[in-house]
C-alpha cells in the first residue's frame, strides 16, 4: 500500500521524542477534541491512529471514568510502545490501520482519531471502517490540521513536496463533504486556532439509530 513505509519508518523514526516535541500541539488537539464530542462517553472508544496515547490517556484520568472501555489502534509499534508505558493495562492497545480496523462490527460508541487525517491515502475507505466498527446512535470524532488556515496551507504544500509520509491536508468544507458522503447521520464540523499560527477542525457525526 503507498506510503504506508514511510509513515512506519517516520514514526519509529519520532516515538521516542513524540511526546516531549510536540506536547503542546498533541494537547491542543485532545482538548478540542475533546471538548466537541460533547455528551461524555460512557461506553467503549476507540482511538484511531491513537499514537502515543495522549487522548486515551486524558480519558482515563477523567474522574469519575468516562470509557468503561478504551482502546488504541495505531501501525507503529514505536508508538504504542510509549503508549503502553503510560496507559493501564485494562487499556486494549492493537497494531493496525484505519483502513483494516480489527474489531467487529457496531463494537465502539465512540470512535475518535486526532491529528491522522493528513496521512490517510484512502480517507473513504479508512471513515467507511470507523462507522462500521461504530454501534447505532455512536460518535464518530475526526480532528486534524485544518487547510483554512494559512499555515496549514503552507505546510501542506511543503509537506507534499519533501514528506513521504505525508498525503494532505483538508479544508473544512471538504472534510465535512466526505464525511456526509459517508452517509451515516448528521454532521458538525467547526474550526479553531490553538496558537497565532495554526489551526484545527473537529466533525463530529453522530451515526443514526439506537441511543447514545
Ligand atoms: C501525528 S500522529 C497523532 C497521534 C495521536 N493521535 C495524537 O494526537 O497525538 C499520527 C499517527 O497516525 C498514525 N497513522 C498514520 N497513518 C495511519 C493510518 N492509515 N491508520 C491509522 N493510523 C495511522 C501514525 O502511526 C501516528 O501515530
Amino acid at each position: 500500500m503507498p506510503g504506508r513505509q514511510a509513515i512506519l519508518r517516520e514514526y519509529a523514526r519520532l516515538a521516542p521524542g513524540y511526546d516531549r516535541r510536540w506536547s503542546s500541539y498533541i494537547q491542543a488537539g485532545v482538548r478540542g477534541t475533546l471538548a466537541r464530542l460533547g455528551a461524555r462517553p460512557a461506553g467503549a472508544v476507540l482511538d484511531v491512529g491513537g499514537g502515543t496515547g495522549a487522548l486515551l490517556a486524558a480519558l482515563a484520568q477523567s474522574e469519575p471514568p468516562l470509557g468503561v472501555r478504551l482502546a488504541g489502534l495505531d501501525p507503529s509499534p514505536e508508538m504504542l510502545a510509549v503508549a503502553r508505558s503510560k496507559l493501564a493495562p485494562a487499556v486494549e492497545l492493537r497494531v493496525g490501520w484505519a483502513e483494516e480496523i480489527p474489531y467487529g462490527d457496531a463494537t465502539f460508541d465512540v470512535v475518535v482519531s486526532c491529528s491522522v487525517f493528513h496521512y490517510l491515502r484512502r480517507p473513504m475507505a479508512a471513515l467507511g471502517e470507523m462507522a462500521r466498527v461504530l454501534a447505532p446512535g455512536g460518535r464518530l470524532v475526526i480532528t486534524d490540521w485544518c487547510d483554512d488556515y494559512l499555515a496549514c496551507h503552507i505546510c501542506d504544500y511543503v509537506l507534499r513536496l519533501f514528506n513521504r509520509a505525508y498525503y494532505r491536508a483538508y479544508r473544512e468544507r471538504e472534510c465535512r463533504v466526505l464525511l456526509e458522503a459517508l452517509g451515516i447521520g448528521p454532521v458538525r464540523t467547526d474550526r479553531y486556532k490553538i496558537s497565532w499560527l495554526w489551526g484545527l477542525m473537529t466533525a463530529v457525526v453522530q451515526k443514526r439509530g439506537g441511543a447514545a
